[in-house]
């Protein structure tokens, strides 16, 4: 017997966990355009770095590209009846630039806008709330080849494409978000090389980041002129980060870290100015009004969550699993983490905006069975994270929703699609969807806390 053995397969909510997480608390899933849609050179599509990094020889698991991925681009009024069999409230997913405007300046593609609006109407007929980010990682291709975000002028195009996006969808959108994970732009697209563009380059990468917040304070700025109603914000991956031991060099070096990782992120948007840390060698050139624009006020914050952060100058370190173990990505699973981040940003951040988990999963090796997919570490991994933000909330953070990353398996970047997060199954070569037992216990859930508030209204 495995301890996975143990797992309850059906395990219930706590009283606390019910009580903080009923309505009007919501649950949704996630997920990005290039993981899912497909359909790259349809529907009047340019390029994007995604396209370019993918089918470069060695840059991902198995040389998989986004070409087709979940073939959502066709599938997607099939995709929006599964999330209402589900029950979803909220569907979190991410507009591609290049569909909206192929060279990401100049003109505008109406096919691609009408895909988007037709999508938004759609959940909005199955009332689930549209949730949108527009950017998850695929700047056009043309403005990469004329310097990418390395330029400046970069993030007045991307304020341009976010006042089209407003003015198209901005008064059915329940939000939408600048940026997703702006440190994985910068620091895997820019420093790292794993992701798209692939350079390493630690200070352009230092340049880069500047020029997303304030592609972010821009295009906030161009929203609110504009009078879109959504509420607006950005969403930053974050965790809380660990000295290996208790060192003064390891605690310096978690310290050093924790800046670049998450305080590099939130001290401009919600302070005003980047932080200072010995450790940071690398620091982006600023212009006069920069941070004033970057730290305009937002509606929400959105927080990704998977795992958290080890860190130690003296031997590598590993993660160290506790019963839930680890991930198929090899990450540790530890939910507490989740609640700690939470406390830490109300702790340190007076002005923080109402926080929606805008991802927060696990990589699982499935295996379909007869048409079924049993998945009890991806239940016990949904259900701890629960309980998580539930404390959370006791304590007085404002967490208004979860959503579970991803809705579907799909292209998992560099990983390609080796990598299932889904909490339903894609089958790649038929591109029949099968929900997870973790779907099946999600539904209940999300309709049990219905109705449990239903009965006391
Ligand atoms: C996040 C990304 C998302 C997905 C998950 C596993 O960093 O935002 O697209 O790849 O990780």
């Amino acid at each position: 017997m495995s301890a996975h053995d143990l797992l309850p397969s059906r395990p219930e909510l706590s009283a606390l966990a019910s009580a903080q997480l009923a309505p009007p608390f919501l649950f949704g899933a996630a997920t990005a355009a290039y993981q899912i849609e497909g359909a790259a050179t349809e529907g009047g599509r340019g390029p994007s770095i995604w396209d370019r990094f993918s089918h470069e020889p060695g840059r991902t698991v198995n040389g998989d590209t986004g070409d087709v991925a979940c073939d959502h681009y066709h599938r997607w009024r099939d995709d929006v009846a599964l999330m209402s069999r589900l029950g979803l409230q909220a569907y979190r997913f991410s507009i591609a630039w290049s569909r909206v405007q192929p060279a990401g300046r100049g003109a505008w593609n109406d096919e691609g806008i009408a895909f988007y609006d037709r999508l938004v109407d759609a959940l909005l007929e199955r009332g689930i709330q549209p949730h949108a980010t527009l950017y998850h990682w695929d700047l056009p291709q043309a403005l990469q080849d004329a310097g990418g975000w390395a330029r400046r002028d970069t993030a007045f195009h991307f304020a341009d494409y976010a006042g089209k996006v407003g003015r198209v969808l901005g008064d059915r959108l329940a939000s939408l978000c600048t940026h997703n994970e702006p440190w994985c732009t910068a620091v895997l697209g820019h420093e790292v090389g794993k992701f798209a563009p692939g350079l390493q380059a630690p200070a352009l990468a230092a340049q880069v980041s500047h020029h997303l917040l304030l592609s972010h304070g821009l295009a906030v700025e161009r929203l609110r002129a504009d009078g879109v109603r959504a509420p607006l914000g950005i969403v930053l991956n974050q965790s809380p980060v660990s000295a290996a031991s208790a060192s003064a060099e390891d605690r310096a070096a978690a310290a050093t870290e924790y800046a670049r990782f998450v305080r590099w992120y939130m001290d401009p948007v919600f302070k005003g100015q980047y932080p200072e840390d010995p450790g940071i060698v690398h620091r982006p050139r600023v212009e006069p009004g920069d941070l004033a624009t970057i730290s305009a006020p937002i509606d929400l914050l959105g927080l990704n969550y998977y795992t958290r952060i080890w860190v130690s100058r003296s031997e590598p370190v590993q993660p160290r699993p506790d019963a839930l173990g680890v991930t198929d990505m090899g990450w540790e699973i530890y939910p507490e983490g989740l609640r700690d981040q939470l406390l830490a940003l109300h702790r340190e951040y007076p002005n923080l905006p109402p926080v929606f988990i805008t991802e927060n999963g696990m990589a699982e090796a499935d295996q379909l069975h007869e048409g079924q997919v049993d998945d009890p570490r991806r239940v016990a991994y949904l259900h701890a994270h629960l309980e998580a933000v539930a404390q959370a909330r006791a304590a007085g953070v404002d967490v208004r929703g979860y959503f579970y990353w991803s809705l579907m398996d799909n292209y998992e970047w560099d990983s390609g699609y080796a990598k299932r997060f889904g909490i339903v199954h894609v089958d790649y070569t038929t591109q029949v969807r099968t929900p997870k037992a973790s779907a099946l216990w999600y539904r209940d859930t999300i309709a049990r806390l219905q109705e449990r508030q239903a009965g006391r209204g």
